[in-house]
C-alpha cells in the first residue's frame, strides 16, 4: 500500500483523538446490534439481547478495548499492517472461524463511532483517510483466509 503524507497525517490526527478505553466497545456494540447474526460469535458474554443490555455488557466492553488495541497497534506500523495483523488472521480464520465480511462491517460501524465524535473535524478527505487505513486492515485480517 503507498500511503501519500496527507493520508498519514488524517490518520494520525483521528487516532489521537481515539478513546482506546470506550470506541472500541461502542462500535463492537453498534456491530451486534445493527448485525445481530454477529452476536453468534459471542455466545459467552451473556445478554446481548436489546441496546441496553449490549451497553452495558462489561464484556463487549473489555472486548471492543483488546479489539481497539489491535487497530492501535495497525495505526502505528501503517507500512507493515499486513505482517502486524498476520496472528490475528491466522486465529480469526483458523480458530474464531469468523466470517471476513464482518470485518468490513465492524470497520463501517467504527467509523460511525468516529464521525459521532469528532463532528465536523471529520471531513471528506479524513473520511476517505479513515477509509482506506480500514480497507487494509480488512485486508491484513483477511489474508489468511485465502
Ligand atoms: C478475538 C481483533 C473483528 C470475533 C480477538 C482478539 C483481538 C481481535 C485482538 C483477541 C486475541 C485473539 O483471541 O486472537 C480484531 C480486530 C478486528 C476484529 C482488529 C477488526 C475488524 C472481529 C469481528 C468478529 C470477531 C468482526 C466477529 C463478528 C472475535 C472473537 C474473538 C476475537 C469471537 C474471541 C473472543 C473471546 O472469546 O475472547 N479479535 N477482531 N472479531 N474476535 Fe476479533
Amino acid at each position: 500500500v503507498h500511503w501519500t503524507a496527507e493520508e498519514k497525517a488524517a490518520i494520525n490526527a483521528v487516532w489521537k483523538k481515539v478513546d482506546l478505553e470506550h470506541d472500541g466497545g461502542d462500535a463492537l456494540g453498534r456491530l451486534l446490534l445493527v448485525y445481530p447474526w454477529t452476536q453468534r460469535y459471542f455466545s459467552s458474554f451473556g445478554s446481548l439481547s436489546n441496546a441496553a443490555a449490549i451497553a452495558g455488557n462489561a464484556k463487549v466492553q473489555a472486548h471492543g478495548k483488546k479489539v481497539l488495541g489491535a487497530l492501535d497497534n495497525a495505526a502505528h506500523h501503517l507500512d507493515t499492517v499486513k505482517a502486524t495483523l498476520h496472528d490475528l488472521s491466522d486465529s480469526h480464520a483458523h480458530r474464531l472461524h469468523v466470517d471476513p465480511e464482518n470485518f468490513r462491517r465492524f470497520g463501517e460501524v467504527f467509523v460511525i463511532v468516529l464521525a459521532g465524535k469528532l463532528g465536523s473535524s471529520f471531513s471528506p478527505p479524513v473520511q476517505a483517510a479513515i477509509e482506506k487505513f480500514f480497507a487494509v486492515v480488512v485486508d491484513g485480517l483477511s489474508h489468511e483466509y485465502h
